[in-house]
């Protein structure tokens, strides 16, 4: 494996992940503060003392050496605009594996620029990297999130029922993982 791995922007045909940085606040608070985006998150709508903080702490996520390091990079259009963010959390060095996540603003789902940019982690995950497993964790009823573990071709590996106290009611989690050897960009 090729640790440490220091951030550097990624880029593809139509997005890039780049660093956030200070002058994302609005956007990401848009985000982050909206119910319907955070309906299936882990965390309640953000208030802007909350995005403050953590985009201070993202924006200083830079490095990926020890289990539990990740980075939390924006997804910029051609124009720069940040119009999401993308996640990849490093799980075991020993079995080279890590967890990846999206969040996208939903003027800009339906587009494909998710995939695009799970596809630029996989990427880095599978090549530079040289990580053996990719995984998601999801709440099954997030459709938008399984379609895009489907589109990427990750198989849908566990489903626990009534795994955890979610927001008020027992929510279920299914994990969709994805091996080097079946990563085709
Ligand atoms: C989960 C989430 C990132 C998915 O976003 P998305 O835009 O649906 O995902 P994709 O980038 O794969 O886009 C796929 C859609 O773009 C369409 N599309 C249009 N142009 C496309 C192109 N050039 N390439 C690929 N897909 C394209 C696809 O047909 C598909 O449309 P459909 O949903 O009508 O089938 C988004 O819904 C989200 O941020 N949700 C809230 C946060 C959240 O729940 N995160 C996950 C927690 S586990």
């Amino acid at each position: 494996m090729a640790l440490p791995w220091e951030f550097r922007p990624l880029a593809g045909p139509r997005v890039s992940l780049e660093l956030l940085r200070p002058d994302d606040f609005e956007a990401l608070y848009a985000i982050q503060s909206d119910p319907e985006v955070c309906r299936y998150l882990l965390y309640e709508p953000r208030t802007p003392e909350r995005v403050h903080e953590v985009l201070e702490r993202d924006a200083a996520a830079t490095r990926l050496e020890n289990p539990e390091d990740f980075v939390q990079p924006a997804i910029r259009d051609s124009t720069g605009r940040l119009i999401g963010t993308m996640y990849l959390k490093l799980a075991s060095l020993d079995d080279k594996s890590a967890e990846i996540g999206w969040l996208l603003d939903p003027r800009f789902t339906g587009e494909g620029y998710a995939r695009e940019a799970a596809a630029l982690l996989l990427d880095l995950a599978f090549g530079e990297l040289g990580l053996h497993r990719v995984y998601a964790e999801l709440d099954p009823r997030n459709v938008a999130s399984v379609a895009l573990c489907e589109r990427l071709g990750m198989r849908h590996e566990a489903h626990f029922r009534e795994h955890m106290w979610f927001k008020g009611d027992w929510a279920d989690t299914g994990i969709y993982g994805i091996l080097e050897q079946e990563w085709t960009s």
